[in-house]
């Protein structure tokens, strides 16, 4: 099936010019909308009725769905969503959806239904997910994994984790236990995955039992302290997939006398204002938040100013920081 870029090349204009033609034909030129005519005939070219039912009204609204608005993280993202929506005049009604399926479909259906005029969506897409913003409905994902079928930006979590796993290998540890999100979490699989991915490489074996679920929050990282305490064979390091739960594990051991990083050494993944000042400072994968939502508000304004966005997948640079949360096994 043609699109508006066929159509754009075959006439030799802008796409912007092509959208322009089929929602306001009175603001083109008539030797433009001519090519564009013949163009549009040639291919058999069906314009997306409800993108061009878009483009007639605008509320000056975005919608932001977050599945947890305590997270730090989030918390970042949103702020430079907001500080683009604001230059571009525009308010950001925020989602707390609390990660419930009947809240993302109401919010979803303020955007189809002209009540906001673009969505970005915080939580990271899953193959399960049956909802999904029709086709030709603005939306972004701010915070995504690999296999996302819209746009989205992320950063290279599987990398990050190898790195941070590798940084743990090469200090000397070999039993190194994973406090992770959700198990079905994509950023959980992705960073799994990384983990799994340093380990093979450095021929150390996955032994499932040091594996702990937890969900992303605090009380989660706590608990998950308690129960590696209670193992014979203790881990000698700790790869935590946020820094929340890091901190708090961090916690949990020293409230048992454990020290840190003489008895077990513990990373983190989010780089939280919080987690260069507590103590130790935490070693943990700092990923540009902000910049993420900066750059989600930037590719949704292009979707919903109609300029042709070129690419799907935006995968940002993160930094992985040292600091003394990890040494060599005692
Ligand atoms: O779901 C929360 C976590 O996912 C955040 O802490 C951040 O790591 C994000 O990727």
């Amino acid at each position: 099936m043609a699109t508006i870029r066929d159509v754009a090349k075959e006439a030799g204009l802008s796409t912007g010019t092509i959208s322009k033609a089929l929602s306001h034909p009175e603001k083109v030129t008539k030797k433009n909308l001519v090519k564009i005519e013949a163009a549009i005939k040639k291919l058999n070219y069906k314009p997306n009725m409800l993108a061009q039912k878009f483009r007639s009204k605008q509320s000056n609204t975005i919608v932001v769905m977050v599945p947890d608005i305590a997270n730090l993280f989030f918390a970042k993202v949103i702020s430079g969503i907001e500080s683009v929506a604001q230059q571009e005049g525009y308010n950001v009604l925020l989602g707390d959806t609390k990660d419930s399926a009947d809240r993302e479909k109401d919010f979803i259906r303020m955007v189809e239904t002209r009540l906001a005029d673009g969505l970005v969506n915080l939580r990271p897409y899953k193959a399960s997910d049956s909802l999904l913003p029709k086709k030709g409905v603005p939306a972004v994902n701010a915070s995504s994994s690999i296999h996302t079928p819209y746009c989205s930006v992320r950063i290279d979590n599987v990398g990050a984790a190898e790195k941070v796993v590798n940084h743990l290998i090469s200090l000397g540890h070999k039993k190194i236990g994973v406090i992770s999100g959700l198990a079905d979490n994509p950023h959980s699989v992705d960073r799994m995955q990384g983990y799994k991915q340093a380990l093979a490489k450095a021929n150390i074996d996955f032994d499932p039992q040091i594996v702990i679920e937890g969900d992303f929050n605090y009380w989660s990282g706590l608990s998950a302290a308690e129960q590696f305490c209670q193992m014979k064979d203790r881990p000698t390091a700790i790869f935590c997939m946020n820094d929340e739960m890091a901190i708090a594990a961090m916690r949990g051991f020293i409230d048992k006398g454990l020290e840190i990083p003489g008895d077990i050494s513990i990373t983190g993944f989010d780089d939280m204002d919080v987690s260069k000042y507590v103590v130790p400072t935490l070693t943990t994968v700092s990923q540009p938040a902000e910049k993420m939502g900066e750059r989600s508000a930037e590719l949704l304004f292009n979707m919903i100013q109609d300029k042709p966005i070129l690419v799907d997948d935006h995968i940002l640079p993160y930094e992985f920081v040292i600091r003394e949360s990890t040494a060599p096994p005692r």
